[in-house]
């Protein structure tokens, strides 16, 4: 059993309490490499801000559960060589869908888990939730819950409708599970293909899909019911059309790709959203400066020379949500 606390690691108690209070949200941004940590790393400290690491059942598979624990607690260091005397990082389990996958998580030192039971019927989401939380909170590990089930696949939880989470169950969920922070469904999804474009209109100018707007009168119910309660968005990626058409003048094929305007997650960052999750704009970023790279260099086959480029893109991409989205730069609770 290692404590996310010996690594220098923190909850998301604190910082969703002054996110909260304060109008903004933390990012939670999705890891699976070296590349994607550092630049994650880089954007936080160069902006000040707190951040949510967040490892998925498949990124565990990928890089091995290990590893990623030891890169957690390297970005830590990392954070403090790069200049900041006391980094907010948070290593997080994303959409954990069992009690044994949150308990090893929290036994090997994360500091915050997600139990996803959206799938599942309400009474056996509550246990489940319940479940987690009394064991999570014997080690002051904070807790993620669902409810509303999110278009397209969410790991193993596969849905192909969108479920809106029903205001009216907020207070009995929050209540009887003891989460403390809950994640809702007001119209976002995972992946880069986030609406038909039968569910979109057509901007005349650019051709380009312009989707429908989340459901902010459920979040406001939501919020009423649960006053200054935190929030997360999940499904938040903003599928930057710049990269979209750098992938595709350079080999790739991502036709009517669409995600939630910027515009609606800077408004929800003011609410009681405090943490919003983006995993496919680091995958697009990445993608981009490397199908760029290689194009443009087909003689070269150092891994460095087009994973630079790709995490220069990437940092860019998380600075840019930090200041100009989400508005948790400048942030930390203890400068
Ligand atoms: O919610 C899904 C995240 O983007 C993680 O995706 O399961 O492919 O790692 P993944
Ligand atoms: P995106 O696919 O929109 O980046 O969502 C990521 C996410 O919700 C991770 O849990
Ligand atoms: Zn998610």
């Amino acid at each position: 059993m290692v404590s996310y606390k010996e690594l220098g690691l923190v909850n998301t108690r604190a910082m969703f309490a002054a996110a909260v209070k304060g109008g903004y949200a933390i990012p939670a941004f999705n890891f699976n490499t070296m590349e994607q940590m550092q630049a994650i790393v880089q954007a936080a400290v160069e902006t000040k801000s707190p951040v949510i690491m967040q490892v998925s059942k498949g990124a565990r598979n990928y890089a091995n559960a290990t590893i990623l624990r030891y890169m957690a607690q390297g970005a830590v260091e990392y954070a403090k060589e790069l200049g900041c005397a006391h980094p907010e990082i948070v290593l997080h389990l994303d959409h954990g869908d069992s009690f044994e996958l949150c308990k090893d998580c929290i036994d090997m030192g994360f500091s915050s888990v997600m139990i996803d039971g959206s799938a599942l019927p309400y009474e056996e989401n509550i246990a489940l939730t319940k479940k987690v939380v009394e064991y999570a909170h014997k080690y002051d590990v904070t807790v993620e819950a669902e409810l509303g089930v999110l278009a397209g696949v969410e790991d193993e939880v596969a849905s192909e409708v969108s479920h809106y989470t029903k205001p009216e169950e907020v207070i009995d969920f929050a209540t009887r599970t003891g989460c403390d922070s809950l994640a809702i469904s007001i119209g976002t999804s995972h992946g880069a293909y986030k609406f038909k474009p039968e569910q979109c209109t057509r901007d005349p100018k650019t051709g380009k899909l312009v989707p429908p707007p989340l459901a902010f009168d459920v979040l406001h119910e939501i919020e009423k019911k649960l006053p200054g309660f935190p929030i997360v968005l999940h499904g938040s990626s903003s599928v930057p059309q710049d990269e979209v058409d750098t992938i595709n003048a350079f080999g790739g094929k991502l036709p009517d790709a669409v995600g939630i305007p910027e515009e609606q997650l800077r408004e929800a960052s003011k609410s009681a959203v405090c943490k919003i999750n983006i995993d496919s704009d680091s995958r697009l970023a990445m993608t981009a400066a490397v199908r760029k790279y290689l194009a443009e260099n087909p003689s070269h086959f150092d891994p460095r020379q087009y994973l630079k480029p790709a995490r220069d893109n990437m940092k860019k991409m998380y600075i840019h949500k930090i200041v100009d989205v989400l508005g948790s730069n400048d942030k930390l609770l203890q400068k």
